[in-house]
């Protein structure tokens, strides 16, 4: 039974409520000379997880941020940190970027020094004490991560080509997030990236995913926390639980 989600009053006065969705912001749409202020905007109306979009030039045609950022994002903030790793190594860098204090990674099956060993870098990063999420692109099918699918916490279905935000929503990948979202036990998340607006949220929630990326949707509206709040209370309603 769907339970009622509080309307909110005023933007700042709303705090998500507790559900199986998530919306998880993220920084790379949000201003970086004031990524702390950002972050804190949207934990204190009620975000639970922070997306931290961490690419290398190389695996994906941009640079963002890496280790630095996180550490010193990290004492600022009680949201779980989702590190999406777009770079070649991810299993190269997992403990850098646990140890900067991340929660959780989210590497590409795709990278390089993933696609002969996926399990490999499961295991390292969870070495290290993080959940683990394995992501792929858009065109790359479930088949590519059928190896390891019983043993990550989470897979991440890619809507957009990586690389940047503010990109069109790929309607095609849903039928993958259907297919997962059917295949995944109760304990594993599915997430989806890229182009999660309030016109496309209700699509993917209805296909299955639970977690919500959204950067651009978010932190380029002139009130982020109360496109934050219509994002998730869509999610909600297109999922018809709480
Ligand atoms: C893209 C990143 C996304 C990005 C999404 O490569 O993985 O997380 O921030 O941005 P929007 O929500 O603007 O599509
Ligand atoms: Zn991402």
């Amino acid at each position: 039974m769907p339970q009622p989600i509080a309307s909110p009053t005023t933007a700042t006065e709303f705090r998500l409520a507790k559900s199986g969705i998530r919306i998880a912001p993220s920084l790379l749409a949000a201003d970086f000379a004031r990524l702390a202020e950002q972050a804190a905007l949207v934990e204190a109306a009620g975000a639970e997880v922070l997306h931290l979009d961490v690419m290398d030039g190389h695996f994906v045609p941009n640079i963002s941020f890496g280790v630095p950022v996180i550490e010193s994002l990290r004492p600022q903030s009680k949201m779980f940190f989702d590190t999406h790793l777009m770079i070649e190594e991810p299993k190269r860098y997992a403990e850098a970027f646990v140890k900067a204090g991340s929660n959780h990674i989210t590497f590409h099956v795709e990278a390089p020094e993933a696609k002969p060993d996926p399990m490999a870098v499961v295991d390292e990063i969870r070495r290290h004490g993080a959940s683990v999420g394995v992501c792929i692109n858009p065109t790359t099918p479930v088949a590519a991560i059928e190896p390891i699918l019983e043993q990550i916490n989470m897979v991440l279905v890619m809507s957009v080509w990586p690389g940047f935000g503010g990109q069109k929503f790929m309607a095609e990948v849903l039928r993958k997030v259907t297919e997962l979202g059917q295949r995944l036990r109760a304990d594993q998340r599915l997430e989806i990236d890229g182009g999660i607006d309030a016109a496309t949220i209700a699509d993917a929630a209805s296909a299955g995913a639970d977690t919500f990326v959204a950067g651009t949707a978010i932190f380029r509206k002139k009130d982020p926390v109360a496109a934050m709040c219509e994002l998730h209370q869509l999610a909600v309603a297109a999922q018809g639980i709480a």
